[in-house]
């Protein structure tokens, strides 16, 4: 039984352990402790922080940033107060393990029981992967969660620090609510903490401090829990004993380690050695955390050995990614989605309900339409980032969602799961008996092939930039109709999108050229970079069957 001795440093008027200059007033919020001492959060002063704007998916800056006094600590009051919590709530805290998430989860701990929190359920040493947070926030019904993470962004002292913040459903929040919370964080001059609160990340278990309680859990459990009610572990566990059948999964040495550890090799009999770099790392052993082929030499070359292993896949910094290969093919994410919405049926979370429709991000390949339109779904197309699915994905209105970066997820949560996609390609393979290859060869066979390719111009002057896509949009009007080689230009727009169920309003997300014969250029600014601007130009092309 974990210990309920009250730890209590009463706050002294000069300060304990204060940042210079800062002061602590009492502030009676009618806490109590059970010898009936009032508990108070304390107040500290700092901010206001005029840079605060989520981008595409939370607050990302260099890590310098996000330690300087203060910085954190407004972003998180500035969360609690844009959408505060009812009573008795619950809040998810936890992170990818990069460098200065441990610490940022303790923070987030103290702050939100200041804050009205009652319970703050927390992955043990600070660690949940996006889609275990995600997982969390459901199955605990908490209020919302706070991920410390900054995804496919190196980390490190000298590499880049978020934090992203789920709402109740385990959704990324709204761009109503972003938008509170960076009008908050360019007006708040004060936190609350509760540093008098001795979080202990290590033990999991409960933990009562007066009327509140720490939760902190196995990171693995709940997340594990649910992907056996998606999928037929039971076939996929049979496709890993097959004599001769090898897989390989590299986890970067970020958060998905432990899941794949827990996953394959304990609960689906994978041989140790399975799971490649499966050990989180605060720096991620110097890498680039994010599943792009330059980065996964090694696995990459087990896919082109003599004897090439039959599966490899890889996820990002914080597990939501994932990217699938086979003996020499690398699976394209707009063709993966595709593949998976060509197959839902074959899978026990689709069995029985099939696809009522799919989501894809704008510049994600068209593969995926060309399956709606034969299959009879209907078929979303949404700005970038996962929270514009939310709202298809809550009204039932779809059922599985991608987007070109590597990300593919459905309705059994509400952030996308590298390794439930890794999962959703073994079950098939495991039911079909093809493999990667043959899967894909038999889709394009079907369906045609949508070629793709993303060219990122990483490090753009912003000014520059955000003048050229102002250029592009000031003359889409000359584009149209106009012939370049092959090509003559059917629509040039800028994309702006109407929520169908909220009827929220996302405006220039990004130029979309459609070619005949059938292509398209889509052109748009990254919204996660933190040094500059990134112009990505995606482009693809229709090759019929
Ligand atoms: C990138 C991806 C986008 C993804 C986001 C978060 O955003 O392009 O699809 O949702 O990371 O993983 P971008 O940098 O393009 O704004
Ligand atoms: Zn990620």
């Amino acid at each position: 039984a974990r210990s309920r001795q009250w730890h209590f440093v009463v706050p002294s008027l000069d300060g304990d352990g204060l940042t210079k200059g800062s002061r602590v007033q009492a502030l009676d919020l009618g806490w109590k402790v059970p010898h009936g001492t009032p508990m108070k959060p304390q107040i500290r002063h700092g901010g206001p922080f005029d840079d605060q704007k989520p981008g595409t998916s939370g607050l990302r800056k260099p890590t310098r940033t996000f330690c300087q006094p203060g910085y954190l600590e407004i972003f998180l009051q500035a969360i609690f107060e844009a959408d505060p919590p009812g009573p008795a709530a619950t809040l998810v805290v936890g992170g990818d393990g990069r460098h200065f998430a441990r610490e940022a989860a303790v923070t987030a701990c103290r702050m939100a029981f200041a804050n009205g929190f009652q319970r703050v359920v927390v992955g043990q040493g600070g660690l949940l992967s996006t889609p275990a947070a995600s997982a969390l926030i459901r199955s605990r019904e908490a209020h919302g969660g706070i991920i410390l993470s900054a995804s496919h962004n190196p980390g490190g002292p000298e590499g880049d620090f978020g934090v992203k913040y789920n709402t109740r459903g385990g959704g990324p929040a709204a761009p109503a609510v972003t938008d509170a919370i960076y009008q908050r964080t360019r007006e708040l001059e004060r936190w609350l903490t509760r540093d008098d609160i001795p979080v202990d990340l290590d033990a999991v278990g409960r933990t009562a401090f007066g009327d509140v309680v720490l939760q902190v859990v196995d990171p693995v459990t709940d997340w594990l829990e649910l992907m056996q009610t998606q999928f037929d572990f039971d076939a996929i566990r049979e496709l890993l004993s097959r004599p001769g059948f090898r897989m390989r999964f590299d986890a970067m040495n970020a958060a998905a380690g432990p899941y794949a550890h827990a996953l394959f090799e304990r609960c689906l009999g994978a041989p140790e050695g399975t799971v490649m770099r499966g050990v989180p790392l605060e720096d991620f052993g110097g890498i680039h955390p994010d599943p792009h082929p330059d980065g996964l030499v090694d696995l990459i070359a087990t896919t082109r050995e003599t004897q090439p292993v039959d599966f490899a896949a890889a996820s990002d910094g914080d597990g939501d990614r994932n990217m699938i290969l086979g003996p020499g093919v690398v699976v394209s994410p707009g063709d993966s989605l595709a593949i998976l919405a060509a197959h839902a049926d074959k899978i026990p979370a689709f069995r029985g309900r099939g696809l009522r429709g799919v989501a894809r991000s704008l510049p994600t390949s068209r593969a995926v339409d060309r399956v709606a339109r034969r299959e009879g779904f209907d078929l979303y197309e949404t700005p970038t980032g996962w929270k514009f699915f939310t709202s298809l994905l809550d009204s039932g209105r779809i059922s599985l969602c991608g987007e070109e970066s590597f990300g593919t997820g459905s309705d059994h949560i509400r952030e996308k799961d590298g390794l439930w996609a890794v999962l959703f390609w073994l079950n098939l393979m495991a039911v079909t008996g093809q493999g990667v290859r043959g899967l894909v060869d038999a889709h394009w066979g079907r369906y045609g092939r949508d070629l793709f390719q993303r060219q990122d111009y990483e490090g753009l002057d912003l000014e520059i930039a955000t003048a050229l896509m102002d250029r592009l949009k000031a003359s889409l009007e000359a584009l149209r109709g106009i012939t370049a080689g092959p090509f003559s230009v059917l629509k040039a727009e800028s994309f702006c999108y109407t929520d169908p169920v909220d009827g929220s309003r996302a405006l220039d997300q990004g130029v979309s050229i459609t070619l005949d014969p059938d292509a398209r250029i889509t052109l748009r600014l990254s919204g996660t970079g933190t040094d500059g601007a990134t112009l990505r130009v995606y482009l693809e092309s229709f090759i019929p069957s």
